[in-house]
């Protein structure tokens, strides 16, 4: 009877996602499963239409989850578990305002996202993708002193905007590079930054004195846009420029300005306005500017970890009980 019970309770799932966790809602026996059977998006019209009456939600942080779509789903909608650690796709207000549980993916995904910072950190300040270029396009005539001369890591002062979960990681990650000085900015002083040597400064101190800023905040309307023309002009003409977290964090125009001038060395960015970054971006035509399609979490493992936890919150959502992950709204 209770399993029969279950059986009635919908489940609309946003994307393909990886088996691991497919395969737990399948086995769990208790949903009715409503899949968008594909690797692109789901269509705005289909998401609303596919949502109504569901239980549950499970999504993808390119889901925009707003009043439009819990309303679509109406009053049955008990949890939406989303795939990310980054809850800015959700309208948190209205989720709130609905008594909607909320699972999310922190921890299981810091150490790829963490690892990721770093390799595009150094991509960036040793300029590869300019020498990789160079050695296929025959630029590489001889070993010349001066020649794809960049910025390294050893000796020098890092600021991280953001000291969480994988702030702290990618800081755990840059000491052993012969960093000096490793700063931080946040809402507070954190007493994990001790394990680092982190000194917590306020975030225009860091701007103007760390030859690497590295972006691993939060998306919030504090951080949305933080990164501007004026962020910009108090950075050291040679410092390089990161950001692992949301793109809206940066006024891309802004950064533009700054890497054409020369105003600062060079960026790398994992996340953009929009996503994907149409092909005829202007900073797509910039040498000191590397791209890349949001790969921070993009290992088998981890996807395969972080679709297992996604499931197991669902279903934590859909039973009443407590969920591996659920977000303090
Ligand atoms: P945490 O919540 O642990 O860390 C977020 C940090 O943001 C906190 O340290 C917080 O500081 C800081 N923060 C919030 N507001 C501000 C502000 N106004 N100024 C400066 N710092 C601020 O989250 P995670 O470390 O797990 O993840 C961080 C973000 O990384 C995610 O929200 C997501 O957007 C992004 N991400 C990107 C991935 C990728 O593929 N590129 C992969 C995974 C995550 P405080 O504690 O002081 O409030
Ligand atoms: C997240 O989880 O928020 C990342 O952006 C993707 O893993």
């Amino acid at each position: 009877c209770v399993s029969q019970y279950w059986q009635m309770l919908k489940v609309y799932v946003t994307r393909r996602i990886p088996q691991e966790g497919m395969k737990l809602l399948q086995k769990a026996g208790i949903c009715n499963l409503s899949v968008w059977d594909s690797d692109e998006p789901v269509p705005r019209a289909e998401l609303l239409k596919g949502v109504a009456g569901a239980h549950g939600l499970l999504c993808l942080l390119s889901d925009k989850i707003d009043a439009e779509v819990l309303d679509a789903a109406g009053p049955n909608l008990k949890v939406i578990s989303t795939l990310s650690v980054g809850f800015d796709h959700l309208a948190i207000d209205e989720i709130k305002k609905r008594g909607i549980r909320v699972g999310y993916t922190p921890d299981v995904l810091t150490d790829a996202t963490a690892e990721l910072t770093v390799a595009l950190l150094l991509t960036t300040c040793r300029r590869l993708p300019e020498g990789v270029e160079e050695v296929k396009n025959g630029g590489w005539s001889t070993w010349k002193p001066l020649w794809l001369c960049s910025y390294g890591l050893s000796g020098s002062t890092v600021g991280v905007i953001g000291l969480g979960r994988i702030g702290l990681a990618i800081a755990r990650r840059l000491k052993p590079f012969g960093v000096k000085r490793l700063l931080y900015t946040g809402r507070q002083p954190k007493p994990q930054a001790q394990e680092v040597d982190g000194e917590y400064v306020p975030l225009d101190t860091l701007v103007r004195e760390s030859d690497f800023v590295v972006v691993s905040c939060s998306l919030t309307p504090d951080t949305q846009g933080l990164c501007d023309k004026t962020f910009f002009s108090k950075m050291k003409k040679t410092s390089v420029f990161i950001n692992t977290s949301r793109g809206a964090v940066v006024n891309q125009e802004d950064l533009f300005g700054a890497l054409s001038s020369g105003q600062i060395a060079a960026a790398g960015l994992d996340v953009t306005t929009p996503e994907p970054l149409p092909t005829d971006h202007p900073l797509l035509s910039l040498k000191n500017c590397v791209v890349l399609p949001h790969i921070g979490s993009a290992t088998y493992s981890t996807r395969g970890v972080m679709s297992e936890l996604t499931a197991n919150n669902l279903l934590a959502g859909l039973t009443g009980s407590e969920m591996p992950s659920e977000l303090k709204l």
